[in-house]
């Protein structure tokens, strides 16, 4: 019995991880999809080859900051702050190679570098709310 409970719990102990390690599919169908999947806010859409060219080229170092940090109409995290850095990570990898990227899944080590990149944005940027997206989506939230 006493195997049973300690089992039982050891499972209900993993069950919030792997609810917080979303795929970058599942993040980008449950956040990122709101502009990524028609452009809104000119958003460069998933699958859009074209759009998705400059910013694969830019790479994956570029990119992946910009979404955790916000970069002009895009907010941190598409406005989720539930999400790991590593589902961002993944959602990004997600819709870069839909666009025609070869990019394999993010390492942890990746993820500390590109928070790193981030928060040095987030300190140039601390004054100047209009850089990232949080300006521009909370007026659409008010519409
Ligand atoms: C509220 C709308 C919105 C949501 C939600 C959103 N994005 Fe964006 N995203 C944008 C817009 C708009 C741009 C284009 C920003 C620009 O270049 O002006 C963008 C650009 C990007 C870029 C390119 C950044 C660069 O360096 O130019 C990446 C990567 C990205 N988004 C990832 C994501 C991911 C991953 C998610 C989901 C976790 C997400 N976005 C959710 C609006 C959104």
């Amino acid at each position: 019995m006493k195997r049973i409970l300690t089992a039982t719990l050891a499972l209900a102990a993993m069950v919030p991880a792997f609810a917080e390690d979303l795929s970058g599919e599942k993040v980008y169908n449950y956040t990122c999809i709101v502009c990524h999947g028609n452009g809104l806010l000119h958003a460069p859409p998933k699958g859009d080859k074209q759009r998705w060219a400059k910013l694969i080229k830019e790479g994956l170092d570029e990119i992946v900051p910009a979404a955790l940090h916000g970069e002009r109409a895009m907010p941190p995290k598409g406005n989720n702050p539930n999400l790991s850095d590593m589902e961002v990570a993944r959602a990004v990898v997600y819709m870069a190679n839909a666009g025609g990227g070869k990019f394999a899944e993010p390492t942890a080590a990746d993820v500390v570098r590109w928070r790193e990149k981030a928060d040095a944005k987030r300190l140039k940027h601390e004054k100047h709310r209009k850089h990232d997206g949080r300006e521009k989506y909370e007026k659409l939230e008010k519409k």
